[in-house]
Order: C-alpha cells, then sequence, then structure tokens
C-alpha cells in the first residue's frame, strides 16, 4: 500500500457490542467511584433492597420511561443474561404450544432466534430473507403469518447484517415482540405498537448481562411454561420490580447514567438525526467508492447502527483493518458469520468517529486504486 497514513488524532471503537460508552458517562462512574454520592460505599457494594439502590433503580426505569414515553400498562424488567436468553424465554413466558410464534428470519440474530424457540414449539417462519442472501429485509406484504401465534418475533436491528427496519409491522391481534439489541434508543419509538421489547444493553445502554425488557402488563397474564425457572418467568420478576433474585446492580445503574446522558443531550430525537448523520457519512463513502466498498444490505432497509461493507479481497480487507488501526479506528472487523467490515456507530459515537472514519475509508479507497 503506496499511502501512509498519520497515527495521531483520537482512537474511537466501532466495536458492534460491548461498545463504546459516553465519555461524560465514564467521567462521572470514575469520579463516583470512591463513594457513591459520599455514603462511603461503591454502587458495587451496596446491597440491592437498601433504600439507595431501590432509588437508583427507580429513577433508572423513571428516566427510561420518559425517554420512551412508555406508557403505564407496560412494565419495565431489568434482567440477566444477553438478549440470547431471551430467544428462550420468549417462548418459555409467552407459550410454546399450541400454534407456536411467528417469527420472520432476516439474517443472523433472528436465526439465533428462531433456532432456540424451536427447542420449546412450534415456529412458524412468516417471513425469510434468506433467498436475498440478507440482503433486503421482506416486505409486509411478503409475511404470511399464523393469527393463532401467540407472539410474532422480530430483529428489529440485524446487527452482523447491517440491515434496519425502517417501517413498524402491523401483526394485528398478535402481539409483536421485537429484538432491539443494537437499536434500542437510537431514536424515538412508539412502543405501543409492540407487546414486548427486548434489548441486551451492551450497544446503547450500558454494561454486558444487561438485559432490558418493555412488556405490555396483559402479556404478563399467561402462564409461563411450568419449567420456566423463577428467576427468568417474567411474571415473578415483575411482582418483584426486578429484585426477585439479586439484580446486575452495577449495570443498572449505570444504564442510569446513560439514559440521564441522552436526555441531557436532546433525547431520542437529537439522538436519531446524529445517528442519521454519522451512518450517511460512511454509506456516503461506500457510494461514492465506484464499486471498491460493497454494501449488500438494500438501501431502504440499510442499518444505521452497523454498516456492514466488503472489500474487493481479504487482502485489501486486511490492508483496510490494519490501517484503520494505524489511524486509532479500532474494532472493524465484521462478524465471524458474515466477514467484511463492520462500522457500529451507536449513540456513544461522536460524528467526529464517523467522520475520520468516511474520510479514512475515500483515502484507503483512491491509494488502493492508484496501486493497481
Ligand atoms: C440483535 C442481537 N440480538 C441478540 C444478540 C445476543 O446478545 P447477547 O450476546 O447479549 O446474548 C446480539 C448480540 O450482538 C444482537 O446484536
Amino acid at each position: 500500500m503506496a499511502a501512509s497514513f498519520s497515527a495521531e488524532g483520537p482512537a474511537f471503537n466501532f466495536a458492534a457490542g460491548p461498545a463504546m460508552l459516553p465519555a461524560e458517562v465514564l467521567a462521572r462512574l470514575r469520579d463516583e467511584l470512591p463513594g457513591w454520592q459520599g455514603g462511603g460505599m461503591t454502587v458495587w457494594e451496596m446491597p440491592f433492597d437498601c433504600a439507595a439502590f431501590r432509588d437508583i433503580q427507580a429513577r433508572a426505569e423513571a428516566a427510561l420511561r420518559r425517554l420512551l414515553d412508555i406508557p403505564p400498562h407496560y412494565r419495565v424488567l431489568f434482567m440477566h443474561g444477553g438478549a440470547s436468553l431471551q430467544f428462550s424465554l420468549l417462548p418459555l413466558n409467552l407459550g410454546c404450544g399450541g400454534a407456536g410464534a411467528d417469527y420472520v428470519e432476516s439474517g443472523h440474530w433472528s436465526r439465533k432466534a428462531i433456532a432456540e424457540a424451536r427447542r420449546y414449539g412450534p415456529v412458524n417462519i412468516a417471513a425469510s430473507a434468506a433467498s436475498s442472501g440478507s440482503s433486503r429485509l421482506p416486505r409486509q406484504d411478503e409475511w404470511r403469518c399464523d393469527a393463532r401465534a401467540a407472539y410474532c418475533h422480530v430483529t428489529a436491528n440485524e446487527t452482523a447484517d447491517g440491515l434496519e427496519y425502517h417501517w413498524t409491522p402491523d401483526t394485528g391481534a398478535v402481539p409483536l415482540v421485537a429484538d432491539m439489541s443494537s437499536n434500542l434508543l437510537s431514536r424515538p419509538l412508539d412502543v405501543t405498537r409492540y407487546g414486548l421489547i427486548y434489548a441486551g444493553a451492551q450497544k446503547n445502554i450500558g454494561p454486558a448481562g444487561l438485559t432490558l425488557v418493555i412488556v405490555r402488563e396483559d402479556l404478563l397474564g399467561r402462564p409461563a411454561c411450568a419449567a420456566t425457572p423463577s428467576v427468568l418467568d417474567y411474571r415473578v420478576q415483575a411482582a418483584h420490580g426486578s429484585r426477585f433474585n439479586t439484580p446486575l446492580t452495577y449495570a443498572i445503574y449505570l444504564a442510569g447514567l446513560v439514559f440521564d446522558w441522552l436526555e441531557a443531550g436532546g433525547g431520542l430525537a437529537a439522538m436519531a438525526a446524529a445517528n442519521a448523520r454519522k451512518s450517511s457519512r460512511i454509506y456516503a463513502a461506500i457510494d461514492a467508492s465506484a464499486g471498491f466498498y460493497r454494501c449488500a444490505a438494500a438501501p431502504a432497509d440499510r442499518s444505521r447502527m452497523n454498516v456492514c461493507f466488503a472489500l474487493p479481497d481479504a487482502s485489501a480487507t486486511a490492508a483496510f483493518l490494519a490501517l484503520a488501526g494505524e489511524r486509532r479506528l479500532f474494532h472493524l472487523k465484521g462478524h465471524g458469520a458474515v466477514g467484511g467490515i463492520r462500522a457500529s456507530l451507536y449513540n456513544a459515537m461522536p460524528e467526529a468517529g464517523a467522520a475520520a472514519l468516511g474520510e479514512f475509508m475515500t483515502e484507503f479507497a483512491a491509494a488502493y486504486d492508484a496501486r493497481r
């Protein structure tokens, strides 16, 4: 590679998750570590049932409710286990017998959710992106749903494939369930269109392991499968304020700080605008590269959170990653199941990070072409 790149400048972490946290949140954590609000202990050391921790949790939930405008008939659960555990908990809690559940297969993570749900009962694939190689989301008029299904599951943002729903599916009386692990809080959302939303925290919310579940109260009335462990039973956790067993106290505290940061930054409308600018910057570099960078995702379904693209061959990809590292642009390697490059641009990624990557991509493509 003929071009040489400067090693100076700030570092940006494009990891898909665990991912960047806002610099202001990290600074507050550092300041508070020695003793939370002068109480002589960190949040790590606090009993989960003491008034101080209850207050931390209540404040986090209240901020989340304000950000997403969550109505009172929806419950917020702070659970353990990541989004993958929710793949099992949906059938175990919302129903796994009878007609089973509808799933839309749109890429890597929906396939994981489907495989897990099949362990508990019938799964109807309402629509699939497989024939397009997960390059576009099936349109609603292509879906074949079962009106008797316990729920209909979508993956709102396919983190590995770079596909995102920019519309809300209509599933009629069947509750719509969405894995929003990689796009919750990235833009305003009408929660009332969903029966249940879940999200692992490690992208837009906080530390890995913590998992948010936002569930319409009437769905808690469904009898969970008898074998569902109590800690994993939505009704039990809802009845105990997510404190049936020891919750992820520090992760909940950190998530609350992220929610405060989001509110202080203008809320989800401001995040949506910034996220659109950031992803547009990278897609513009792809589109202007005359085919050097290839993005498989159909333009209408392009993810704002995970921009996935390929270079002409493996050696170009390796050179891109190496030189990006020298530029202090880190963790750009695509998901193992997909390959190529993936730039994750969650809320905490500053616009300067997307600008730096876009600039690097343009320079790299030009330098590569000049060499050939
Ligand atoms: C959309 C989506 N769903 C589920 C998961 C699995 O999350 P976890 O590893 O926390 O179980 C991921 C992880 O990246 C994801 O992106």
